[in-house]
């Protein structure tokens, strides 16, 4: 089995190229990845010299070069985590959610037409649903819920969600869509939110929390995640949506009193800053689908998972040191110095 994770130098796919080398060591994996800020060789070193591993820097977008990769590796499977991730930056310019996220899709899509791809998996989010109100906490997203973004983000991972389905429907091309939660864990990259927390409160740094803290994200870990896109991967039916996520609802400000709580720290070092224009209220996934069809159920409860990612960033002081005193540092000056 041969397998093209894009967007393999990122937290996600980094994670997930871990797994599937430790879990299937006879597969193949290349990870296709242009190395933008987010992307991160570091993250690879365990794996760079693995026989069975290969990278290849390149854009999903740029087709020419996407077609001559098909031809050569003729790979079985894509799993494409490729993409611009992360709503502060989308709002702040857009486009580049839209050549990625999308154009960058589409033509991942027309190469596996072009060269009968078993399987193409794109890796989307629960954002493409838009926001659950915080006074009904009966409401989750199902597979059914409509597409209804807020951000550029999610408008741009809708988008590609849709010509996902439309391929398959046009073209009968072999996909899977997996819809997960907000993944926390090893690899995470310090502008989001919890590796962020982490990073600056062991600086002493202040916590900057958006609007009154009350939103409410679902927190998966990210070896789950891993664990829901092999499965799908192998026995998914094909066409079909599945959302992940498993019932880890926290609010911002439990999530960061946490980290505090965890690191010995002082809640005085929160500060509530400006709200994100379009902030999502709440996100809340319901799994009945990928737990009765394919038996997926998430190993590692919020609880545990903290203290896990807490502990890896303690360990690996010098893969997040590295991106903070870098050009990252233009990036938190630019966002967070006059909210
Ligand atoms: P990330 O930003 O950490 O990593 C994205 C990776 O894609 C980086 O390595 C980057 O270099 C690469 N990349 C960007 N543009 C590219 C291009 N044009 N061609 C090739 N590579 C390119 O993102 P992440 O948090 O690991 O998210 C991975 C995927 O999972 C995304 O599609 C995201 O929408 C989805 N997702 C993320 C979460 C989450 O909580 N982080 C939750 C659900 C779904
Ligand atoms: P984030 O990690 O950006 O993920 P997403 O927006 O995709 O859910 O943010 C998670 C939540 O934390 C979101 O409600 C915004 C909030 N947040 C803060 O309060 N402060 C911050 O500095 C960041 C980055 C996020």
């Amino acid at each position: 089995m041969k397998i093209i994770v894009t967007g393999g130098a990122g937290f996600i796919g980094g994670n997930f190229v871990h797994y599937m080398l430790a879990k299937h060591p006879s597969y193949r994996i290349i990870c296709l990845d242009l190395l933008t800020y987010a992307g991160n060789m570091e993250t690879l070193a365990p794996v760079v010299g693995h026989e069975n591993f290969t990278f290849v820097k390149g854009d999903i977008a740029d087709r020419a070069f996407i077609y001559q990769l098909f031809e050569t590796e003729k790979p079985d499977i894509i799993v494409n985590f490729a993409a611009e991730s992360h709503v502060d930056r989308s709002i702040e310019d857009p486009e580049i959610f839209l050549q990625t996220n999308v154009i960058g899709t589409s033509v991942l899509l027309d190469a596996c037409k072009k060269y009968s791809i078993k399987r193409f998996h794109q890796v989307s989010t629960d954002e493409v649903y838009g926001d659950l109100p915080l006074d009904r906490l009966d409401l989750f997203f199902t597979e059914e819920t409509p597409l209804h973004t807020s951000s550029p983000y999610s408008a741009s991972k809708a988008s590609a969600d849709l010509l996902v389905q439309a391929y398959h429907r046009t073209f009968k091309l072999p996909v899977t869509i997996s819809r997960c939660s907000n993944n926390y864990g090893s690899y995470h990259f310090p502008e989001k939110l919890i590796p962020l927390m982490i990073a600056n409160a062991l600086n002493d740094k202040k916590l900057p929390v958006y609007g009154t803290g009350d939103n409410v994200r679902d927190w998966l870990y990210v070896e789950d995640h891993c664990s829901a896109i092999d499965l799908i991967i192998h026995n998914g039916r094909i066409g079909e949506v599945y959302n992940v996520g498993g019932h880890n609802e926290r609010t911002n400000l439990e999530v960061v009193k946490t980290i505090i709580r965890e690191l010995g720290k002082d809640e005085n070092l929160i500060q509530y800053v400006t709200d994100r224009p379009g902030h999502d209220r709440r996100y809340a996934i319901d799994p009945t689908k990928i737990k009765t069809e394919l038996g997926w159920e998430p190993a590692t409860l919020f609880d545990e998972g903290i203290k896990k990612t807490i502990k890896w960033y303690l360990d690996n002081k010098a893969w997040w040191e590295r991106i903070i005193s870098g050009e990252y540092q233009s990036y938190y000056e630019k966002m967070y110095a006059d909210r």
